[in-house]
């Protein structure tokens, strides 16, 4: 059996027999504001802390700067795993390479390029791409089914474990390319009850894995993240 990585979210990898097999792609999905980052950079901190993992987290619409403030704020402090958790502006990196650029090198090669001589060089373990639809603008994807299916393949031979977060729009029903793609889904909800805001998670898929496919409440105590009951059950 393939060894397992942990979302070190309380309660959840028991819900998976133990965590996502290693390798997978995985999606975080949700609307707007739904701990999608949050949760994505909760599993690279806590691997890094707790196993030594190294990681990589790639983000394309938010700042650096600001990533860490927000993480910080949720009792992550990342100059406790800098060493071991790099967190890269790509979109930042974009704006000023633009003039860099040849025509003939598009900007997903470049992507491509920048993760893959980083993995030789740092031999990171855990991935996060934040997010999918600001990637499929900056690369120009054209052919939607087709980049996906190849860029899945590719981090694939990549050999990490791989958080995609993607952004949902109003609950639909609708299945994306996407949703056949990854190997698991994870997927963030939140909902108003009254003042509050309650917040849920849900595992839709997880290849390779006896998994839950209850709705859990998902709460922050301002240290970490914790499932509380499965709703309905
Ligand atoms: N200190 C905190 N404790 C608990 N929750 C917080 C704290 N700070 C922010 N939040 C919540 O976290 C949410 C943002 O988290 P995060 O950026 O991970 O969400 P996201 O789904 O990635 O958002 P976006 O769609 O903007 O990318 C805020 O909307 C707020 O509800
Ligand atoms: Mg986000």
């Amino acid at each position: 059996m393939r060894e397992k990585v942990k979302t070190c979210i309380k309660g959840l990898d028991e819900q998976m027999t133990g965590g996502i097999p290693q390798g997978h792609v995985v999606l975080v999905s949700g609307m707007p504001g739904t701990m999608k980052s949050s949760v994505a950079y909760n599993i690279l901190f806590n691997n890094a802390l707790l196993e030594g993992k190294k990681c990589l987290y790639i983000s394309l619409e938010q700042g650096r700067e600001s990533i860490i403030e927000h993480m910080l704020g949720l009792g992550m402090d990342h100059t406790k795993v800098e060493t071991l958790v790099s967190i890269v502006d790509m979109g930042y990196l974009r704006l000023h390479m633009e003039e860099q650029t040849s025509e003939e090198q598009s900007w997903m090669d470049i992507f491509k390029m920048y993760a893959e001589n980083l993995r030789t060089n740092t031999e990171y373990e855990l991935l996060v791409i934040d997010s999918l639809p600001v990637l499929e603008l900056l690369a120009g994807m054209n052919d939607r089914r087709g980049d996906l299916f190849h860029f899945f393949g590719w981090l694939r031979e990549l050999g990490v474990t791989t958080f995609i977060v993607v952004e949902s729009s109003a609950d639909t029903i609708a299945v994306k390319d996407e949703d056949f793609l990854a190997d698991g889904i994870i997927r963030l909800k939140k909902e108003r009850q009254g003042y509050d805001i309650s917040r849920q998670i849900v595992i839709d898929k997880m290849r390779g894995t006896k998994h839950s496919t209850g709705l859990f409440t998902l709460l922050h105590d301002g240290k970490e993240f914790q499932l509380t009951r499965a709703i309905g059950q």
